[in-house]
């Protein structure tokens, strides 16, 4: 963080809590630190907003360069186009007839890609995007690792582009992949073998594809720890990380950031000290959210890391936090506790503002404005 935390603990008096802080010149500095590394390495940078799921921060990031954004939800995507955003990829597999009817609707609006990984999804495309204006564009969902969606590069894989290829209802843009598993490294060079092997994965799929005559405009990989990496495969064209713009704990625990590039930060208030060495604060699992992760589980300690009080979180509730003090000392209620969250993403999602702060100290409420929009 850029703004200090002495800075943070006199604004304390000026807000509510819990709230979530936003520090606008570090959030800017990862934005651009990212946007170099997609120029650097002639790639396009499609972030994936789910972390943030702002309209003021997706403008931000589409101002530094970005070609586009990455939705993972219906919702999202519809929050954004309304906010003017009109290139979208949602990259995640849509299979409600209420969500294919919302999804026809956004591409008859703006210019929208979704993923598929299985011969079935393109049926449904087939029978909702019947006689749509144009072809829905889509791109084929690899997995590189992680074992969640994707199929694996071989026969599957060309069979399924083959019936892409085969429905004038759809259009093949290319593939993507996101190597998740590396939330699970124990070391930096696991992070770099799995970025490396993400990027491989892809290779393989595009010559593979490319031997069948099938030419593909997008080949698209990210995860916040693995696009430095990734994205030097010369075949890979487009990158979609999402947390780099905050960071968390997560990501530090993982040494896939310094302490210097927390850009979000929960403020919450000390309510009470029953005992010496322990502290309740007003934020608890509405406010830190339990994930921890994942993969990374047995690396993260607590509920979050406090940084101006020496003490681990060790339990929430839904609205108390309890901090076992490491040294018992006294501390007065109402006293300010700055916490980077462990997973940034799942805690930005449980509030309804952000208080974005700049370089003068100013405290300016931005809405979360997809907050909540999982369907
Ligand atoms: C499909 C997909 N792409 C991109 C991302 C962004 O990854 P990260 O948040 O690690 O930057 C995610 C994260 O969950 C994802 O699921």
């Amino acid at each position: 963080m850029i703004i200090s935390q002495e800075q943070i603990l006199q604004l304390h008096q000026y807000i509510e809590t819990p709230a979530l802080i936003v520090d606008l010149q570090q959030l800017e500095k990862n934005i651009e630190a990212m946007q170099n590394l997609a120029n650097e390495n002639a790639v396009r940078l499609r972030p994936h907003i789910k972390t943030h799921k702002s309209v003021f921060i997706s403008k931000l990031l589409l101002k530094h360069g970005a070609v586009g954004i990455t939705v993972a939800k219906v919702g999202e995507a519809e929050v954004m186009a309304a906010a003017g955003i009109s290139n979208i990829f949602i990259a995640n597999q849509i299979t409600h007839p209420l969500k294919l009817r919302r999804l026809r609707k956004l591409h008859e609006t703006i210019n929208i890609s979704v993923g598929v990984d299985q011969i079935e999804q393109i049926s449904l495309q087939k029978r909702y995007f019947n006689n749509a204006s144009k072809p829905l564009r889509v791109l084929v969902e690899i997995d590189s690792g992680l074992n969640r969606c994707g199929v694996t590069v071989g026969d599957s894989l060309v069979k399924l582009v083959r019936e892409i290829s085969h429905a004038h209802e759809l259009t093949l843009e290319g593939i993507f992949t996101h190597a998740g598993q590396v939330y699970g490294a124990q070391s930096k060079k696991e992070i770099q073998e799995i970025g490396d092997l993400e990027g491989t994965i892809m290779a393989e799929a595009y010559n593979l594809l490319k031997d069948q005559g099938i030419d593909l405009r997008v080949v698209s990989v990210g995860s916040t720890p693995t696009v430095a990496y990734s994205s030097k495969n010369p075949v890979v064209n487009e990158i979609r990380p999402g947390n780099y713009v905050f960071y968390d704990n997560i990501q530090y625990v993982l040494r896939s950031c310094s302490e210097e590039q927390w850009a979000l930060a929960v403020l919450a208030t000390v309510i009470s000290q029953p005992e010496q060495d322990r502290l309740v604060i007003d934020a608890g699992s509405k406010a830190l959210n339990l994930d921890r992760g994942a993969h990374a589980t047995q690396l993260i300690k607590g509920y979050g890391k406090p940084l101006n009080i020496d003490g681990e979180i060790i339990r929430v509730s839904e609205e108390h936090g309890v901090i076992k003090l490491k040294s018992g000392q006294s501390i007065r209620l109402g006293s300010p506790v700055i916490i980077i969250p462990n997973h940034a993403c799942a805690v930005a999602n449980l509030y309804s503002h952000y208080h974005l702060i700049d370089s003068s100290g100013k405290i300016k409420q931005i809405p979360v404005d997809a907050r909540g929009k999982s369907q």
